[in-house]
């Protein structure tokens, strides 16, 4: 394990933001991080736990530590009749743990195939795709409180879960390094076609017999077919979340844009898609400098070469304030702001 001082942080997050660290150290074991962080200079230095980088933008240099994530391994903790646990390392790549669940059979999450990010900050945002979220398949995740130096259990009902959201996003943020994620897989696959675009793909595939791997192919044709792949273009998926409103704000928007993309929530609430809503605002697919709104999914900021996190910090400033001026709704950023 080794310190290192003032690192360029580009290869690490995938809106390739050319910003540094004033330290950096990777750590592939529970006990190299508690020796990093029983440093005494470490103390009351502010630490960012880094995994695949890719729901975050800096926007400025980090005055204190990152811990790279390499804590890897998958293994089969226990079965019963109906589930499989599945314990990963919170620093494997999500895609490959998705993979290795298609290569055992083990059902769950062939929806979220391609999400770009670690297995550590899937729980951290409930990431989710294609009507299944992280939370679905969630059994239990082990976190290394920073402080006290102690691990910790947390399950499901402990999380938190919500859209985008986790304890350690609210009240525990910044407090527990997630160090592994067990899932709860099913022996019998519920598969889950609802998602109108996966059912329209499968028919041109010309898929005979629905599985979990054909829904996973699906699914990478459909996000390789709109989402650009962050190795080529930086960024970090949906840059918003999509807004959550009432049934009765709803209704007088509907009349003043009859096409308004959105899904009954079973609350009464409504789900806008902010995607849509972005795009009557006249911004998918424009350019400031290297900043932009990319052509095929507005959601979805991106850095075109040399743009600065600053940059695309101000785009999204810009397109909250156009939002709130035609639609009179505030949108939130879903990507994490350093
Ligand atoms: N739409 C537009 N214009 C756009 C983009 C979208 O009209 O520029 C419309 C689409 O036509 C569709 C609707 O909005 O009717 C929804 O679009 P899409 O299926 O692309 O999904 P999304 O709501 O924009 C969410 C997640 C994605 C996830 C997809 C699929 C959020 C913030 N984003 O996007 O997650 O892949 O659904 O399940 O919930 C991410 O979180 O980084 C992410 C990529």
């Amino acid at each position: 394990m080794i310190l290192l001082d003032n690192i360029s942080l580009k290869p690490f997050n995938t809106f390739h933001i050319d910003v540094s660290a004033r330290y950096f150290c990777e750590f592939n074991s529970t006990e190299d991080v508690k020796q990093v962080l029983s440093e005494k200079k470490f103390t009351d230095t502010p630490i960012l736990v880094l995994g695949g980088g890719s729901n975050l933008l800096f926007t400025k240099n980090y005055d204190g530590l990152v811990l790279k994530n390499t804590l890897k391994g998958i293994s089969l903790d226990k079965e019963d009749a109906d589930y499989y646990y599945v314990k990963a390392g919170s620093g494997e790549v999500w895609n490959d743990f998705v993979m290795y669940c298609l290569s055992h059979n083990y059902a769950g999450v062939e929806n979220m195939s391609l999400i770009p990010g670690s297995v550590g900050a899937g729980p951290l945002q409930n990431i989710g795709a294609y009507g299944v979220e992280l939370k679905d398949v969630f059994y239990e995740l082990e976190a290394l409180h920073i402080k006290e130096g102690t691990l910790k259990k947390f399950s499901n009902a402990e999380c938190k879960f919500g859209y985008r959201e986790s304890v350690f996003k609210q009240e525990l943020k910044g407090q527990f390094i997630i160090t592994s994620v067990t899932f709860r897989m099913s022996k019998r696959p519920l598969l889950k076609t609802s998602y109108g675009a996966i059912e329209k793909e499968l028919d041109a595939m010309g898929v005979k017999e629905r599985n979990i791997k054909a829904i996973s192919q699906a699914v990478i044709n459909i996000r390789t077919g709109k989402l650009p792949d962050p190795a080529k273009i930086g960024n970090a998926g949906s840059f918003f979340k999509n807004p959550e409103i009432s049934g009765e704000t709803f209704q007088k928007l509907k009349q003043r844009y009859p096409g308004m993309v959105a899904y009954p929530l079973d609350n009464g609430r409504v789900k806008l898609a902010a995607g849509w809503i972005i795009e009557m605002c006249g911004w998918k697919g424009k350019t400031i400098g290297d900043a932009g709104v990319h052509r095929d999914q507005a959601l979805v900021l991106v850095n075109y070469g040399k743009a600065s996190g600053r940059e695309i910090y101000d785009l999204s400033r810009e397109i909250l304030d156009s939002v709130n001026q035609k639609f009179g709704l505030t949108l939130e950023r879903e990507v994490n702001v350093y």
